[in-house]
C-alpha cells in the first residue's frame, strides 16, 4: 500500500469531464480503504495535454485516468506503453513510476470481460461464435478482451466497413468482418452478442437489429450502461435471453488502475454499484 507519508492524488484527464462517475467510484474506494487522498476531475484542452501529463509527476499524481479526446494523443507522450494499450492502439490510464516516468495502460478490455464474469461465472469466450456489433474505440477494447480470454470466432460487424477490416487486420483471427446489412442473419449460431455502437445509449435511436435468430442460449451484453436497460437489452431479456449491461465495464476498469496507483485491489460491492446507478438515474 502507498505510504500515507503524502496526500494520494489521482484524477480524471479529459475534455469535457465534469460528467464523469469516476471521481465518485474512486473516492468512494479511497474512503473505504481509509486511504487518505482524492480523485479530481482534470479538463485540460488539447493544447494543454502534453504540459499537463508531464506534470503529474511533480504534482505528486499517482497517475490518472484518460478519456476523450486524449486517449490515442497520450500515448505519445507516455514513457512506457503495457502491450494491450498498443494493440487497443488508445489508453485510459497512465500510472506515475517512482523515477516519474509515464506508463500507459487500458484497462477496458479487462473491464469488460470481469463484468460478464461478475455476472456469470461460468461464462466462456470460446462457447461459440462472438458477434461484436461497431467499431470504434469501444469495440477494439471489446474484441481485444475477448480475443484473449480465447473467443475463436468474432464476427465483427459496423456499419462503416472499413472500420471493422482496420481491426480485424490489427489483430488478425479469431477477427472475420461481417457486412452490416447481414448482422441479423450472422446471430444463428452465436453464443453471444456485444452491442459495442453508441446506438440505444440515451439520445439515440434504438438499435436496428432483430434477434429472431439469435439462440435463447446465448448471452446480450451491451457496453452503453444510460439508460441501464437499452432497448436491445430489454428486448433480449424478454425473449429469453441472459443481458449484461455496460455498468460493470466502467467499474471494473477502475481496479486495476486503482491497485497501481494506491496498492490495494479495490472490489464492486453492491453498495458501491447501488451508489453509481443511483447517480445515473
Ligand atoms: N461501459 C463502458 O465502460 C464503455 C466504454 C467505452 C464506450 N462505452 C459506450 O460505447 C458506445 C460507443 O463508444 P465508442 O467510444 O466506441 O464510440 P465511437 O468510437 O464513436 O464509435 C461509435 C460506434 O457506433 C457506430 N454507430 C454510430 N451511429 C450509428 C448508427 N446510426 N447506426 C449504426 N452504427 C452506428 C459507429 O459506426 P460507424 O463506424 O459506422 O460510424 C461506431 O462503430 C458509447 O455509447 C459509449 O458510451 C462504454
Amino acid at each position: 500500500m502507498a505510504s500515507q507519508d503524502r496526500f494520494l492524488l489521482a484524477g480524471l484527464m479529459g475534455y469535457p469531464v465534469m460528467h464523469s462517475r469516476s471521481p465518485k467510484l474512486h473516492n468512494y474506494w479511497l474512503a473505504e480503504h481509509g486511504l487518505k487522498g482524492v480523485y479530481v476531475p482534470l479538463a485540460v484542452h488539447p493544447e494543454g495535454l502534453v504540459a499537463a501529463l508531464r506534470a503529474l509527476p511533480a504534482l505528486g499524481f499517482a497517475g490518472c485516468n484518460i478519456t476523450l479526446p486524449h486517449k490515442e494523443a497520450a500515448m505519445a507522450v507516455m514513457d512506457t506503453l503495457d502491450p494491450m494499450a498498443k494493440r487497443i492502439g488508445a489508453m485510459n490510464c497512465v500510472i506515475v513510476g517512482k523515477d516519474g516516468s509515464l506508463h500507459g495502460c487500458n484497462n477496458d478490455g479487462y473491464g469488460y470481460i470481469e463484468s460478464i464474469r461478475e455476472r456469470y461465472p461460468d461464462w466462456r469466450a470460446d462457447a461459440g461464435p462472438v458477434v461484436v456489433l461497431g467499431a470504434g474505440g469501444g469495440a477494439r477494447a471489446v474484441v481485444a478482451g475477448l480475443a484473449d480470454q480465447g473467443a475463436k470466432e468474432i464476427r465483427l460487424i459496423n456499419r462503416t466497413r472499413a472500420r471493422a477490416e482496420r481491426i480485424a487486420i490489427d489483430y488478425g483471427a479469431p477477427v472475420k468482418v461481417v457486412d452490416w446489412a447481414d448482422r441479423a442473419a450472422a446471430l444463428g449460431d452465436a453464443a453471444m452478442l456485444v452491442n459495442t455502437t453508441s446506438q440505444g445509449m440515451a439520445g439515440h435511436p434504438p438499435l436496428d437489429i432483430a434477434l429472431d435468430n439469435l439462440p435463447i442460449s446465448a448471452l446480450v451484453s451491451d457496453i452503453i450502461y444510460i439508460p441501464k436497460e437499452t432497448p436491445l437489452l430489454a428486448a433480449a431479456r424478454v425473449r429469453g435471453n441472459r443481458t449484461v449491461n455496460g455498468l460493470g465495464m466502467l467499474l471494473n476498469q477502475a481496479r486495476p488502475a486503482f491497485k497501481a496507483w494506491f496498492g490495494v485491489l479495490p472490489t464492486v460491492s453492491p453498495e458501491l454499484r447501488a451508489m453509481i446507478e443511483a447517480d445515473i438515474g
